[in-house]
C-alpha cells in the first residue's frame, strides 16, 4: 500500500507547484471542454489569482505532499456578509490535485483546512468543484456538501423570433420607471420552495437607485422585450472578466427575468438571440452565466436554453454546536 500523502500548511514554496496541479486540471477540461481558455494551461497564469488569494485577509490553506510531490492542495478565506454569513470560502482556482490523486485526498484536505475555520466560527462553508469531475464531487458529497450553484457556457449561435407583437430592443437610461416592478422577480424567485434563498428587504429598497446607474453603465448591454409600452421581460450582459472557467473573450449573462404571466413564451430565448448577436458582432462567441440549481424554473430554463455546467458551487452548513458538544461529558 503507498503511503498517504501527508498534509501540511500550504507555505509560499508551494505556489509553485500548486500552479502546475491547475493548468494540469486545465489540460484535462479541456480535453472534455474544448471552449475552456487554452491561457491557463500554462502554470504562470494561475500565479496571480493564487497570489491574490492567499494575501486575502485571513486566507488559510493546505497542501498534501507525497513523496516531496504534491498531490493537492485547497486554499480559502473569510468572508461576514449578511447574506452568506460567517464563512469560508474556497473559488474554483483555491483547489486542484494531481492527476494520479485519488479523488478522496479532497476529503483529507478538507478535514484540515475546515478545521482551521470552525475552530474560528466559520461554520457555513463553501468550495467549488469542476463539473467535469464527477469523481471529486462524489467526495464533496460524501463530506456534507450539496450544490447550490450553477455556472455555465454555451455558444452564441442562437436564432429566435419574439413572440408576435412583443419588440426586442436595447434599454435606455430613462426606462428605469418602465423595469421599476421587474426588479424584485429574482428576488422573489429565488424566495420560493425548494430554493428558499434570502434577499434582504434593505437591500431590494436599494435596487431602483442602482439600476437606474446600472441603465447608464457604458459596459452593459441591457436588452428588453417590450408588448406596447410594457417591458415584459429583460436581459443585461457584460464582457466576462478572463478566468479558468471563462471562455477567451466571454460575454457574461449577469441579470434575466420575466414577468411571472409572459413566462414560457419565448422571451428570454428571444432576448438570449438579441444580446448574443450583439456579442458575436464584438467577436465573442461564448456566453456564460449562473444560477441557483434549487429555483426549479430558473434552473430548467437555463438547461432548455442551452447552458451546460462548467463549475458547481458547493455548500456546507456544519452544526455551530460543536464549538462545545465535542463528545465529552460537560
Ligand atoms: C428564467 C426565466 C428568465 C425564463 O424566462 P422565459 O421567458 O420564461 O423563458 P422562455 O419562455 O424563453 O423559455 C426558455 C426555455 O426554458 C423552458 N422553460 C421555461 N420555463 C420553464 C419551466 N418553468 N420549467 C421547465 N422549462 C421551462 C422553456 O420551455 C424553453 O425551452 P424550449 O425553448 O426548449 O421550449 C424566467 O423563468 C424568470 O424570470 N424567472 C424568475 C427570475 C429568475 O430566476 N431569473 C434568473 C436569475 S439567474
Amino acid at each position: 500500500m503507498r503511503p498517504s500523502p501527508q498534509v501540511v500548511p500550504f507555505g509560499p514554496d508551494h505556489l509553485d507547484a500548486a500552479t502546475s496541479l491547475l493548468s494540469d486540471r486545465q489540460r484535462r477540461l479541456r480535453a472534455l471542454r474544448p471552449e475552456l481558455p487554452t491561457a491557463f494551461e500554462e502554470s504562470a497564469a494561475h500565479l496571480p489569482t493564487l497570489r491574490a488569494l492567499l494575501e486575502r485577509d485571513g486566507a488559510s490553506g493546505v497542501a498534501a505532499v507525497s513523496d516531496g510531490a504534491m498531490a493537492g492542495f485547497l486554499i480559502g478565506y473569510p468572508r461576514r456578509e449578511p447574506i452568506w454569513g460567517r464563512a469560508c470560502w474556497s473559488p474554483i482556482d483555491g483547489s486542484a490535485l494531481a492527476d494520479a490523486s485519488d479523488p478522496e485526498l479532497i476529503r483529507d484536505l478538507y478535514a484540515a483546512w475546515s478545521r482551521h475555520f470552525v475552530e474560528l466560527g466559520h461554520f457555513r462553508q463553501y468550495v467549488h468543484v469542476p463539473a467535469d469531475d464527477p469523481d471529486l464531487t462524489a467526495a464533496w458529497f460524501h463530506t456534507g456538501f450539496g450544490i447550490m450553484q450553477a455556472h455555465a457556457v454555451r455558444d452564441l449561435e442562437l436564432a429566435a423570433l419574439a413572440p408576435d407583437g412583443v419588440t426586442v430592443r436595447r434599454a435606455l437610461p430613462g426606462d428605469i420607471d418602465r423595469i421599476e416592478d421587474l426588479l424584485p422577480l429574482i428576488a422573489e424567485a429565488l424566495a420560493r420552495p425548494p430554493a428558499y434563498a434570502v434577499r434582504l428587504p434593505e437591500q431590494l429598497a436599494t435596487y431602483r437607485d442602482s439600476w437606474a446607474e446600472e441603465l447608464e453603465e457604458p459596459s452593459a448591454h441591457h436588452w428588453l422585450a417590450e408588448d406596447g409600452d410594457q417591458v415584459l421581460a429583460m436581459a443585461t450582459f457584460y464582457a466576462a472578466d478572463p478566468g479558468p472557467m471563462v471562455p477567451e473573450g466571454a460575454w457574461e449573462l449577469a441579470v434575466a427575468m420575466a414577468r411571472p404571466e409572459a413566462r414560457g413564451r419565448g422571451l428570454m430565448r428571444a432576448l438570449l438571440a438579441a444580446g448574443f448577436a450583439e456579442a458575436r458582432e464584438s467577436g465573442a462567441t461564448q456566453c456564460i452565466t449562473d444560477w441557483r440549481t434549487a429555483a426549479l424554473p430558473t434552473h430548467r430554463s437555463w438547461t432548455a436554453l442551452g447552458f451546460r455546467p462548467t463549475h458547481y458551487r458547493l455548500h456546507r452548513h456544519v452544526d455551530e454546536r460543536i464549538a462545545w458538544a465535542g463528545g465529552r461529558r460537560g
